[in-house]
């Protein structure tokens, strides 16, 4: 019988555990549950024997790897897989996959409740601002960045996208205007979302000279990761910027800083928050598990993110 481990250190919605059980129950599949682990070892104590893995933001480092010595197939269930060593996984003979698209719409959900908070002063009584006719730049325009977009007119707001990966003519027909480089995304939007995946091109990317070209009153709205921002160059400029924002589905690694600092100027969620919807874990959890049936099955190798 083959065994599936799900290992996340931030559990599923208990609707979504049941409804993977189902499927692979009806695979014949046996499923066990590694969840809120506080010490690696447990992990790699629970790889051991396992045939396939489900993991959220769960840390697949070489050692984990290394340690599955059943492992063919390791889903992360959500969009980004910077938290999977691939060429480990490469070497190894272990197919990794993404679950592209099926917590989008709980991130973008996320993005937009986010502007809403600090625009309204974190709701803390005083007057704040509208979204209504204000510009947002969407910072790559993947599935959660479309998203975003779509709510975000029903806002009022003035859309431009850049995306040096999709054509012009997709981005405008869904009524958002393409910008050429990211310098004139940042210059012309007051906000801007981000969507970019966290790689060797992006750490660091959004940067002190990037973020100050964005008008009067900027708002960053990071749900991506939080590597892809230059937090020295964030602090910089929010020391010279008191009208600027940040917002993020994530802790900065200098939270204190903004706590001493920049009180009412930025809000930071205190465990990554944007798919931990009850319809996200649904939706992830599930494609998860049957694209490992689907692989172990038939070899099916949709979504396959290494070599
Ligand atoms: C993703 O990349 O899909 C999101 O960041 C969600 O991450 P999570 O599963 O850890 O909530």
């Amino acid at each position: 019988m083959k065994k599936v481990l799900i290992a996340t250190d931030k559990p599923f919605a208990k609707e979504a555990v049941e409804g993977i059980k189902k499927i692979a129950q009806e695979a014949k599949y046996e499923l066990v549950l590694l969840e809120k682990y506080t010490e690696v070892k447990q992990l790699l104590d629970a790889v051991k024997d396992v045939d396939a893995m489900i993991v959220r933001s769960d840390l697949i480092t070489r050692e984990v790897v290394e340690h599955a010595k059943n492992l063919k197939i390791v889903v992360r269930a959500g969009a980004g897989y910077d938290n999977l060593d691939l060429a480990a996984c490469t070497e190894h003979g272990v197919c990794a996959m993404n679950t592209p698209g099926q917590n989008s719409n709980a991130v973008a959900e996320l993005a937009l409740g986010m502007m809403v908070y600090m625009a309204r002063g974190c709701f803390g009584g005083k007057s704040g601002t509208e979204l209504k006719e204000k510009t947002l730049g969407i910072h790559a325009y993947g599935n959660v960045g479309k998203l975003v977009a779509d709510i975000a007119k029903g806002f009022g707001m003035k859309i431009y996208a850049y995306d040096p990966f999709i054509p012009e003519d997709k981005i405008k027909k869904d009524n958002v205007t393409p910008v050429s480089s990211v310098e004139e995304l940042y210059s012309k939007c007051q906000y801007v979302s981000l969507h970019i995946p966290a790689n060797d091109k992006t750490k660091k990317s959004i940067n002190y000279d990037l973020l100050k070209k964005m008008p009067k009153n900027a708002m960053l709205v990071n749900t991506a990761r939080k590597e892809v921002i230059d937090e020295e160059g964030m602090v910089k400029l929010m020391e010279e910027r008191p009208d600027f924002r940040y917002v993020s589905d994530i802790e900065p690694g200098n939270k204190a800083v903004f706590e001493e600092k920049f009180k009412g100027r930025y809000y930071f969620t205190p465990n990554k928050m944007g798919a931990q919807t009850e319809e996200a874990n649904i939706n992830a959890g599930f494609a998860a598990m049957r694209q490992i049936v689907a692989f172990l099955e038939n070899g099916d190798a949709t979504y396959k993110v290494n070599k």
